[in-house]
């Protein structure tokens, strides 16, 4: 099967980054198509796996297959992208001894992220006071709105300075009014702006395609093409909990868009969960875990944010959202990831259904009011308090591990393809091969 989409489905961080670089391997090109550095992907490799010496990459804007010398990786034209950052991500992969040249490919048509984009988001967050986001403050909201006013910057403009420059002055003219008068910004300059674009100019500039083609031909061609989804179905622009969501369509029709490939050539689309929840930022989270017990996932999953290092508010695996996960992006295949961190749970639970106003839902409101005050319904289940980090089969797992990942499968109706037990490569169970 030629295009495997993977995709979280919870509030992102489900460790799509590691499972994409499973997948690598086997894919000819690894694609990007929505969200920007307010991502970060994590991969581990072990020291027994690379030549004795442990490597850790954290991917924002570039796709986590990068770190596989020869696979071509492409930023699709539905991402946002911040020179500045990725100037610097491209210079931390360098730095760890992998080469971009003549593989990385930025679709001309791919948004840019400037500074104002950064002051604006920054500043609402604070002007919101409470009702905050919780955004990662990279600018990816302001980004994608001027994209939908139609005055945004794309990366192909870089490309033309007279027409840059032109649209650049009006936009920081627009720009100087609002932030002068909403934010007591005092603007920016164009001069500085543009020195230090022509600058990450230099470094970019060669990597900017026209992807779209080039995907098309990969498929036409019957090349493997992985696509890598960032944030998770909950943080969905449409299908998430809105307005605590990011901006972009994070699920499976992002891709289509986003890439500009149609949906019937993602032949499998494959779902990325954790064995429990975690969500980062503001918003409504029907599982969450405030006391002893949240600390301990947070504490044995390592649940601090890979970008901005703030902790992750954790909690009980959430059935009916991963249930609307699996309908949103017709999932074809599942992966479930950190069975390892309920290691040494005595009792685990999953959530099968919100109560509200003593009527259970186990459809997934749009209502914040409902998600924010229900009470979730839950099944529990033994901990197997012994550890599963390693184990290389399925049947190998304790029992009371199977019964648990057996029991989400059924509440989702699809099989596990893997079972990730560690950080590491080899920390993983292939049950069935997908791509
Ligand atoms: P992503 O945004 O979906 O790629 O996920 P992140 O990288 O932000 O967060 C997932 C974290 O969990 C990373 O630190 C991964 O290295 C780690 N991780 C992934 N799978 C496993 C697993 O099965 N067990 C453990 N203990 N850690 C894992
Ligand atoms: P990956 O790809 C988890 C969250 C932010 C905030 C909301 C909006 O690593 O899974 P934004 O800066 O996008 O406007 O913030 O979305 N968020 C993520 N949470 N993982 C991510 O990416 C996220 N990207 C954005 O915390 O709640
Ligand atoms: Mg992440």
């Amino acid at each position: 099967m030629p295009v495997l989409a993977v995709i979280g489905c919870q509030w992102g961080d489900e460790g799509k980054g590691k499972i994409v670089d499973i997948l690598s391997k086997d894919a000819h090109t690894i694609a990007r198509y929505q969200g920007g550095h307010n991502a970060g992907h994590t991969v581990v490799i072990g020291a027994s796996e690379e030549g004795g010496k442990e490597e850790k990459y954290i991917l924002h804007l570039l796709p986590s297959g990068i770190i596989h010398p020869g696979k071509r990786c492409y930023i699709g034209n539905g991402m946002v992208v911040d020179p500045k950052a990725l100037v610097k991500e491209i210079e931390e992969v360098e730095a760890q001894g992998i080469s971009v040249e003549g593989r990385l490919f930025i679709s001309e048509r791919a948004h840019i992220i400037l500074p104002y984009h950064h002051v604006y988001d920054q500043n609402e967050e604070t002007l919101k006071g409470s009702q905050k986001i919780g955004t990662t403050g990279r600018g990816i909201g302001p980004a994608y709105s001027d994209k939908y006013q139609r005055i945004g910057i794309r990366a192909v403009d870089l490309l033309d300075e007279e027409y840059l420059e032109k649209y650049l002055r009006e936009n920081l003219e627009s720009k100087k009014l609002l932030l002068n008068n909403r934010y007591n910004h005092p603007g920016f300059e164009f001069q500085s702006i543009w020195d230090e674009l022509m600058e990450y100019k230099k470094k970019i500039a060669p990597y900017i395609h026209n992807v779209f083609h080039l995907i098309c031909d990969d498929i036409t061609q019957d090349r493997k093409v992985l696509i890598e989804g960032a944030q998770g179905v909950m943080l969905d622009i449409d299908h998430g909990t809105y307005p605590y969501v990011t901006s972009s369509n994070a699920s499976v029709g992002g891709a289509c868009t986003g890439l500009g490939i149609p949906p019937s050539s993602i032949n499998k689309v494959l779902g990325v969960i954790k064995a429990y929840t975690t969500r980062v930022g503001e918003g409504p989270f029907p599982t969450e875990l405030k006391g002893e017990e949240g600390n301990y996932l947070r504490d044995h999953g390592h649940e601090y944010g890979a970008t901005t290092g703030r902790p992750r508010r954790c909690g009980w695996f959430d059935g009916v959202i991963a249930q609307f996960a699996v309908m949103v992006n017709g999932i074809t295949d599942l992966a479930l990831t950190k069975l390892d961190v309920l290691d040494n749970c005595q009792k685990i639970k999953v959530c099968v259904g919100y109560k509200y106003k003593n009527v259970i839902h186990d459809e997934m409101p749009a209502s914040l009011k409902v998600l924010e005050n229900c009470e979730p319904v839950y099944q529990e289940f033994d901990g197997w308090m012994s550890q599963t980090t390693g184990i290389p089969t399925f049947e190998e797992l304790p029992d009371k591990a199977k019964t648990y990942v057996e029991a989400i499968s059924n509440i989702v109706g699809i099989d596990f393809s893997i079972v990730s037990t560690g950080q590491k490569r080899q920390e993983t169970i292939m049950i069935k091969s997908i791509f």
